[in-house]
């Protein structure tokens, strides 16, 4: 009855059944991985996000394959503040990053296409490319004093049927961006077999180091794709508001946005009170990333002071983005060490191989979990391990 492409295994795993029994015990939960920005007590300007909704231009409607032209320049004025010009022409809007990906999918792939993506990575890769026939292969991100992408096994990776390269900037969970050299050399890998970048932006200016980190959306060398949205840069996920941009050689660019064009006019998912409200909802990115990052560099202070008392765990180097991963020692599977810190000590981690890290012996915490909780959890933790 059903077409292959939803046979997916969905038999819980042991942490989330663990999860699932832990929840229903009602103990207290020190939830480490929390990662929903609206239940992490961070204040938001609520008068000013209401009246931004109550537009009464949202009795009208005007669709635009695109998205309203208004929304599309607030996202333009974002760009620009951070030194990037971007026109509001070469922006397309769009309910969610995952949904910008699934546009880039089905406008570079054929069915059994190939991307690249980097690994570790976040875990929603597979269910988008398997909903659009896309086929993913990994290429290797490497920790030495700081995370590199392993040029050489990327390129190792390009079949024929590779169509581009993804690349989270920064990555999660890893939290580190994409260099200039790296990205230059993207960049000729991408124009000498004919693929496209497609960056993944959004933890990108969240950034713990000195300076601002450039986007994507100034890379002109080749076809390039950078999708984000509000849902992090001003933490309101339940709005769905996410843009894709488009820059790269013009006659490939043009022939990109027109044909993504068509595609967003099939679906026409942008709804008017969003789209009236996206310049409201985008300012409200000051304050909220003011509190996430004074949250962020308060448990990393706390994880830090904890660790430095003793030897055997240890964290990686974080350069953006509300994650910090631990170095454990790798004495068995991590998905056990999470059901045990879980079932004995009421701390919810998310173990390394979620992530696909490469190997035994990473447990992955959120810096935005409220401080007392994240301070108790990892104190637990220390003392379990
Ligand atoms: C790297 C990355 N990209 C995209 C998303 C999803 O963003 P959106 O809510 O816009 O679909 C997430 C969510 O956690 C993420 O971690």
């Amino acid at each position: 009855m059903f077409a292959s492409r939803t046979n997916w295994d969905l038999k819980p795993n042991r942490l989330s059944t663990a999860l699932a029994r832990h929840k229903s015990s009602r103990r207290e939960l020190l939830d480490l991985t929390a990662s929903n920005p609206t239940e992490c007590g961070f204040q938001y300007d609520s008068a000013s996000i209401m009246r931004a909704l109550c537009n009464p231009a949202s009795l009208q409607y005007h669709p635009d394959s695109r998205g309203l032209k208004t929304a599309r320049q607030a996202v333009s004025n974002y760009y620009a503040a951070r030194g990037t010009q971007i026109a509001a022409d070469d922006l397309l809007l769009t309910v969610s990053t995952s949904e910008a990906y699934s546009f880039v999918f089905r406008l570079l792939c054929n069915a059994g296409d190939e991307l690249l993506i980097p690994t570790p990575s976040y875990p929603l890769f597979d269910f988008l490319a398997e909903a659009n026939d896309v086929k993913l292969a990994r290429y290797p991100l490497f920790y030495d004093h700081g995370w590199h992408i392993d040029l050489h096994a990327l390129e190792q990776a390009i079949t024929p049927r590779t169509r581009g390269i993804i690349v989270v900037h920064p990555n999660n969970p890893t939290g580190h961006y994409t260099k200039p050299n790296e990205t230059a050399a993207l960049n000729s890998i991408c124009s000498a077999n004919k693929m496209a970048i497609i960056a993944d932006e959004v933890f990108l200016d969240f950034s713990l180091t000195s300076a601002a980190q450039p986007s994507f959306a100034a890379n002109s060398a080749v076809l390039t794709f950078i999708m984000s949205g509000i849902s992090k840069i001003s933490g309101l996920p339940q709005m769905k508001f996410a843009w894709l941009a488009v820059n790269g050689p013009e006659d490939l660019k043009r022939e990109a946005l027109t044909r993504l064009e068509l595609l967003a006019d099939t679906y026409l998912s942008m709804n008017a009170p969003i789209q009236h409200a996206a310049t409201v909802l985008l300012q409200q990115r000051t304050a909220f990333q003011q509190q996430l990052m004074t949250r962020v560099r308060r448990n990393l202070a706390a994880l830090d002071s904890q660790l430095s008392g003793q030897n055997h765990l240890s964290r990686l180097e974080v350069e953006g983005g509300w994650y910090a991963v631990l170095r454990v020692p790798a004495t068995r599977p991590d998905e056990e060490l999470a059901i045990e810190l879980l079932e004995r000590h009421d701390v919810y981690v998310h173990p390394g191989h979620f992530y696909d890290f490469p190997g035994d012996g990473y447990l992955v915490l959120s810096l935005i979990t409220p401080e007392e909780d994240f301070a108790e959890g990892f104190r637990r933790i220390l003392a379990a391990v």
